[in-house]
């Protein structure tokens, strides 16, 4: 009888701390608890046979009983604080991790560059100025003495509003709004959006933004406004730019140049960029037609200057390496993100 109990008893014990070793959760171990030394467990389940024990064994039976009900509760406790301190290392936070970085927002491409050049030409004296988007036809056209039959006005190329207004096709409208108010000397820069019905392509875009220059006193010449423009090409692309002029024609301008950059690329020697010409177009310039200067209210006996505006777009794609104009307007942010 004592040999049947005793082995009862140990493969109670056996079984309840092999369970116990693999325990997960405070459930698992309430389990194997209330299986054995529990009320209705298999210890408590044994109790009656200890009756049937002859009395020289009892105490060695009593005995055996204690001592497998130590063990589990031993081993349940440690069960218990080792569920306990898994649960709490899970939960904690964990100091080493790595941060996460927060998006830092940045500006746009087109907007950097409009900051580097107003940068550069501020150091030489210009001052930036901005104007209106939404213009009317004196400032975009009639007050730069774009005769009536010009191309540009016909609404195939220009958005108008039902009211005559239109969106701006040139920031040469901001000559005059600056001349209009500002007494001569003049040295200012304008960038900023303009607005034309071309079907867009990777150099042509619906809006795109020019920078206009303008510089108006007693004494300027052309040569002024070649240094100017190689001043600025040099500072931008951080090489050392010449500027070449060819003559051209715009209602604005008397005499009118068109400005080419020595190429960006291949300093002139000829790549696919310049078309092997050495040479890219980029700005439209000229001294400011003396019609204008009238039609502002300035004596052109008294004063004169130079004009110029090209795309910003295009210096920054010519900058960058960027070879469509449509990806300033994507905003997909893999390619934002380079700059
Ligand atoms: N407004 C001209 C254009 O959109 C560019 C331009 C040419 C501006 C000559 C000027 C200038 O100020 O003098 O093509």
């Amino acid at each position: 009888m004592l040999e049947e109990l005793l082995s009862q008893l140990n493969t109670i014990r056996d079984e309840a701390l092999a369970a116990l070793e693999n325990a997960k959760t405070e459930a698992d171990i309430e389990a194997v608890k209330n299986r054995t030394i529990g009320r209705s467990g298999a210890i408590t389940a044994l109790s009656p046979m200890m009756g049937k024990i002859p009395p020289e064994n009892k105490k060695q039976a009593g005995m055996a009983f204690n001592e497998v009900k130590v063990a589990i509760t031993t081993a349940l406790e440690a069960a218990r604080e080792k569920t306990a301190s898994s649960a709490a290392a899970a939960s904690a936070i964990d100091v080493t991790m790595p941060g996460r970085r927060p998006h830092a927002g940045r500006k746009h491409p087109v907007s950097q560059t409009i900051e580097e050049c107003c940068a550069i030409f501020r150091r030489m004296g210009f001052v930036a100025v901005s104007g209106p988007e939404l213009e009317d036809i004196w400032h975009n056209f009639d007050a730069l003495n774009a005769p009536l039959s010009h191309p540009s006005r016909d609404v195939k190329d220009t958005f108008y509003l039902s009211d005559g207004r239109l969106l701006r096709t040139q920031t040469s409208a901001v000559q005059i709004r600056t001349m209009e108010k500002e007494k001569p000397p003049i040295r200012i820069i304008s960038p900023g959006r303009c607005y034309r019905r071309d079907t867009p392509d990777a150099t042509h875009g619906v809006h795109f933004h020019q920078i206009e220059g303008l510089y108006i006193d007693t004494d300027v010449s052309l040569a002024d406004l070649k240094t100017t423009l190689m001043t600025f090409a040099s500072e931008y692309f951080g090489r050392e730019i010449a500027v070449r002029m060819r003559p051209s024609f715009f209602p604005f301008t008397e005499p009118s140049v068109e400005c080419d950059f020595s190429c960006v690329m291949c300093g002139g020697k000829g790549c696919n960029v310049c078309k092997n010409s050495g040479w890219l177009e980029i700005a439209g310039a000229g001294m400011v037609n003396p019609k204008v200067l009238e039609n502002v209210g300035y004596d052109p006996k008294e004063v004169r200057g130079f004009a110029f505006g090209f795309g910003l777009e295009r210096l920054a794609m010519l900058k960058h390496r960027i070879n469509d104009l449509r990806l300033f307007s994507d905003n997909d942010v893999r390619f934002l993100y380079q700059f």
